[in-house]
């Protein structure tokens, strides 16, 4: 990150904070937090320049947030999770903007292989503006709410979403039946996929439009990121090893340290893919001239309450219908509002620039986030213990030097996944 990034994310952080003053409706919007800052004034935070020696509790934590990668999983609401004619027809239809009418925006417009599968832009822009930023979809599986506020239940209705919305896409089921007439290669691998047609079949237009979506998840859920640099410290360190033997960089081991230790990050960012999967309210600011203010999780719930789309719908092909009773299992919509996702952090340095709404450009800023220094409480239940302490100077290098050990060997630059052959190749060749 350049100097004179950093510095654009220091003014985009003091002109948030002045936007959140400003702003109507912001009364709720706050940067938090005196009480913890003086809950952990008391605690001495010393980094010594020697090797860092971590205490068995610091040991087991660390142990948490692994091992890596996880065992693959399916989605038993989507039956061709995991299919790979489904997967290569949803990787074809990724890269394809003929699933928009205006016939110029594709997923990969925003979601883009070489900038860690996001756009690098503060907020999204399809056909219009957007007031989220663009989620990095590496992992996605492993969630169980999907996009910043939760407003899906599953992969593929998250990956429905953007076909219909008029700022995204701007689709709609009978223009997406219609790309399986003008491309016979995609009939086929539906066909292979689903044992029906989608043109010839008898379905609904809204029953192939939520098929394509299952195909679009079922590709969605492949990118998955590989090994780091911490992996293999935290392999070591949680068999008895030495981290240091693994070449980890000391400024690295110090940010970890915060990381699990007096920061408390660990509470949210948990897990292999360093997230709970719940939602925090950490008191981000609206960006300046931002209409409305962003809701969050009590959004999530009124499209989930109200959506036909979602794991209760006439969709969901598990037969069990385990995961549709857990969904349930929703918060009280009110204890909601402001509420975000806590975002996964492997590949962060590469996915700038952060937060629900891309207010800041750097890394440096981002992981200051949970208590800025402007007083106030955050809004909503997000209870002050859960908020650990804000890392300043060096500490705060540090925790960047650490996160940018979750970075995969092609976490910046993928390129362009290759097309598997299937038989369906034939069939094109045949039209053209
Ligand atoms: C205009 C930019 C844009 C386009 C086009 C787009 N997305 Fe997204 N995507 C986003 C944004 C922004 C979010 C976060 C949405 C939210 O929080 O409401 C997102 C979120 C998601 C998520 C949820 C990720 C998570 O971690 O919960 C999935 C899955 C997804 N998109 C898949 C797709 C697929 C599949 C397509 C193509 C059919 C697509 N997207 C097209 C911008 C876009
Ligand atoms: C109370 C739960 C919680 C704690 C504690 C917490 N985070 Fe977060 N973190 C979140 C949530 C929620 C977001 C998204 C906030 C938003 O966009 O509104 C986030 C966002 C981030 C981001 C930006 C990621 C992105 O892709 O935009 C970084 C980096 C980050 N946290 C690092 C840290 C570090 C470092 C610590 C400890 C010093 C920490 N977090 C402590 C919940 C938490």
């Amino acid at each position: 990150m350049t100097g004179g990034l950093a510095h654009r994310g220091v003014q985009a952080a003091r002109d948030l904070r002045i936007g959140a003053r400003r702003g109507p409706g912001n009364a709720a919007v706050r940067w938090s937090l005196h009480v913890v800052g003086a809950l952990f004034a008391a605690v001495p935070i010393a980094f010594a320049a020697g090797p860092v020696e971590f205490s068995a509790g610091e040991i087991a934590r660390i142990a948490s947030l692994g091992p890596w990668p996880p065992p693959p999983r399916r989605d038993p609401s989507n039956r061709v999770s995991g299919h790979p004619d489904a997967i290569e027809l949803g990787r074809r239809l990724f890269f394809d903007s003929r699933l928009s009418p205006v016939g110029y925006i594709a997923c990969v417009t925003c979601h883009q292989p070489d900038r860690g599968w996001t756009d690098h832009k503060p907020r999204a822009h399809g056909l219009g503006d957007l007031d989220r930023n663009t989620q990095p979809l590496n992992n996605v599986g492993l969630q169980r709410w999907f996009g910043w506020g939760g407003a899906s239940d599953s992969v593929w209705m998250a990956s429905l979403r953007p076909i219909l919305d008029p700022r995204e896409m701007d689709s709609n089921a009978a223009h997406v039946r219609h790309v399986y007439v003008r491309m016979p290669e995609y009939a086929c691998l539906y066909r292979l996929a689903y044992g029906a047609d989608p043109v010839t079949g008898g379905e609904t237009d809204e029953a192939v439009l939520v098929r394509t979506a299952k195909a679009l998840a079922s590709f969605t859920e492949t990118l998955t990121t590989g090994r780091t640099a911490f992996d293999a410290a935290r392999d070591a360190i949680a068999r008895g090893g030495s981290i240091a033997a693994t070449g980890y960089p000391a400024a690295a081991q110090r940010g970890l340290q915060f990381f699990v230790g007096e920061g408390r990050c660990i509470a949210c960012h948990s897990g292999p893919d360093f997230s709970d999967g719940r939602f925090h309210d950490t008191g981000v600011p609206e960006f300046p001239g931002q209409r409305t203010p962003d809701a969050g999780r009590q959004d999530g719930i009124r499209n989930l309450r109200s959506s036909r789309f979602t794991l209760h719908g006439p969709y969901n092909d598990d037969p069990s219908g385990r995961d549709a009773a857990a969904a349930r299992d929703i918060e009280p919509e009110e204890a909601a509002r402001g509420r975000f996702r806590t975002p996964s952090l492997r590949n962060v340095a590469v996915t700038g620039p952060y937060l629900h709404n891309g207010g800041l450009d750097s890394l440096r800023d981002a992981v200051r986030h949970p208590a800025p220094d402007d007083g106030a409480v955050p809004r909503g239940a997000a209870a002050p213990a859960a908020l650990g302490t804000e890392p300043q100077g060096t500490a705060a290098d540090d925790v960047v030097a650490f996160l940018q050990t979750l970075t995969d060997a092609r976490g910046e630059d993928r390129g362009l996944p290759a097309p598997r052959p299937t038989p369906c190749d034939d069939d094109a060749a045949a039209v053209r």
